[in-house]
């Protein structure tokens, strides 16, 4: 029967090896850029395609893969079927273990590899559609490389048609010239990939099955066997060492940052801006160097970010400015302003035209609509209404040593520098505090809050107890000052 376009497929992604040249302690697919593991982006990749089957191959560490695919699964919405490779065998008996669970699946299989995380749905599609074009019964994506190091490469007869694909250290000096080589996607006709993988063999210098073997097995049985060419090479690019893991999230992160600049938002060094996939970025956002936004962070249109500002599952509201930042798990209104050297911990909500300025710390705070907390100052635990102002240097003292408490400040309340929050307590509406004031008892509304330590000076005490220093000298003379100057006036 002819497959057209729309015929389902199956697609088995393979992240069961153990990725040695990583030398990491975490399974290479869970290594991640752009905020996302390399698994995750080959996952919903394949998702992409809308496929009646994903399997996902695991094995080396599958403790921690089995729950990543199990998570990536529940945000695409749909079911991955897990297939354990038990021994890591090589990428045949991989595919092996991965047809499994479809049992006698007679339509299209294609095989992605978890290590390959820029690669698109739209380019599986384009390899899907020259597969059931050619009618062929395997089809491989291939790219042409300046530097084909480490990949396999793709032989051709005189006739163009593809015969085999040769490893790297299979490869004789001839074949490494060849500059076009194996992605690792490959679409196959289930039925001849099921029985060509029973018959491949370890004869190579990995003593491994290889997947790569099942076109020569093909070609032999007379099935077409061909290639595909894709045209952005940079998509297609494997994740075998931390080198490569940072070439391809510098180049998703180039993506990224380009759509949001087409979303039509400045840019300033594009270089130095790094954006996570699921970050969402309005218009006329402007963004300085050095900034990065991961999570699921999003900012609102007209919004001025950085320079020097890190912010993860943040929402930052309209023409709000955030600058020299750090902020995490939290939201910031519109118009408001924060930083520079502000920290933001989890759980903030600094309302519209509200104010966290240098050197303040947030935590777990609710604070209103127009109030500020401009300087110097810790907020935590704490919930602020509207149009207050918290003096410089204030502390907001959540912690007895053993417990945290809650502060509540009423409305249009203005505490004055170096108040002292002693939680819980609370200050009523248009409630004042002096400065120094350490608040240990609830403040009525339109109260004023001070403690009267009384200032008492006790004159020539440097001269008499600190004879000798600087200070006393400079104490000595503005004395003789003052004494020579009363003789005049005498
Ligand atoms: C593989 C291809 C190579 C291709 C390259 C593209 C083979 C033999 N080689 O080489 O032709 O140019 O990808 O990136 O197929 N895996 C398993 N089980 C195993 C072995 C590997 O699940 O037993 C998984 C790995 O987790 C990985 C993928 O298969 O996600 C590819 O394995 P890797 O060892 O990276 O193959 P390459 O040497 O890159
Ligand atoms: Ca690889």
């Amino acid at each position: 029967m002819a497959q057209s376009p729309s015929t389902p497929c199956a697609v088995v992604v393979l992240a069961a090896g153990a990725g040695t040249r990583m030398k990491s302690a975490t399974q290479k697919t869970l290594h991640a850029i752009g905020g996302r593991t390399l698994l995750s982006h080959a996952l919903h990749a394949a998702d992409g395609l809308g496929p009646e089957h994903i399997v996902a191959v695991v094995g080396h560490q599958r403790d921690q893969v089995g729950p990543e695919v199990e998570k990536v699964a529940a945000e695409l919405g749909r079911e991955v079927v897990q297939a354990v490779q038990e021994e890591q065998n090589g990428t045949g008996h991989a595919v092996a273990c991965g047809l499994a669970p479809l049992g006698e699946y007679e339509g299209t299989v294609i095989v992605t590899n978890g290590d390959v995380p820029l690669l698109t749905a739209e380019t599986i599609e384009g390899l899907y559609r020259a597969h059931v074009d050619a009618q062929a019964a395997v089809t491989v994506l291939t790219m042409k490389l300046t530097d084909p190091t480490g990949y396999g490469r793709i032989i051709r007869d005189a006739d163009d048609e593809v015969t085999a694909i040769v490893e790297q250290k299979d490869a004789t000096t001839e074949q490494l010239a060849v500059d076009e080589v194996n992605s690792g996607v490959f679409a196959f006709d289930g039925a001849v990939l099921r029985d060509a993988l029973t018959r491949i063999d370890t004869d190579n210098a990995q003593g491994e099955l290889y997947l790569t073997d099942v076109l020569g097995v093909a070609r032999a049985d007379g099935h077409t066997v061909s290639a595909h060419v894709a045209a952005d090479p940079r998509e297609l690019a494997g994740v075998n060492n931390r080198v490569q893991l940072a070439e391809a999230g510098k180049e998703l992160n180039r993506r990224l940052v380009e759509q949001a600049m087409l979303g039509g938002a400045t840019i300033i060094d594009p270089d130095t801006v790094w954006i996570g996939v699921n970050v969402r970025i309005g218009q006329d956002v402007t963004i300085h160097p050095n900034t990065q936004l991961w999570g699921a962070t999003t900012i609102a249109d007209g919004a001025v970010i950085g320079p020097d500002t890190t912010l993860t599952d943040m929402s930052v509201g309209e023409r709000a400015s955030v600058i020299r930042t750090q902020g995490e798990r939290s939201a910031i209104g519109a118009d408001a302003t924060v930083g520079p050297f502000t920290y933001i911990r989890p759980n903030t909500v600094l309302g519209n035209r509200g104010k966290l300025g240098g050197f303040v710390e947030a935590k777990n705070a609710t604070i209103g609509a127009g109030s500020k907390v401009p300087h110097l100052t810790y907020i935590g635990d704490a919930t602020v209404g509207v149009e207050s102002n918290i003096g410089a240097s204030s502390v907001f003292v959540n912690y007895d040593g053993v417990k945290k408490h809650h502060t509540t400040i009423g409305d249009h309340v203005r505490t004055g520098s170096d108040t002292m929050f002693v939680a819980p307590v609370t200050v009523g509406d248009g409630a004042y505090s002096g400065a120094g004031t350490v608040i240990t008892k609830d403040v009525p509304a339109g109260a004023l809050a001070i403690k009267e330590g009384r200032q008492r000076n006790i004159e020539g005490w440097v001269e008499e107890k600190r004879p000798g220093t600087p200070a006393a000298e400079a104490a000595r003379a503005a004395r003789e000052r003052a004494t020579n100057e009363d003789n005049q006036e005498g």
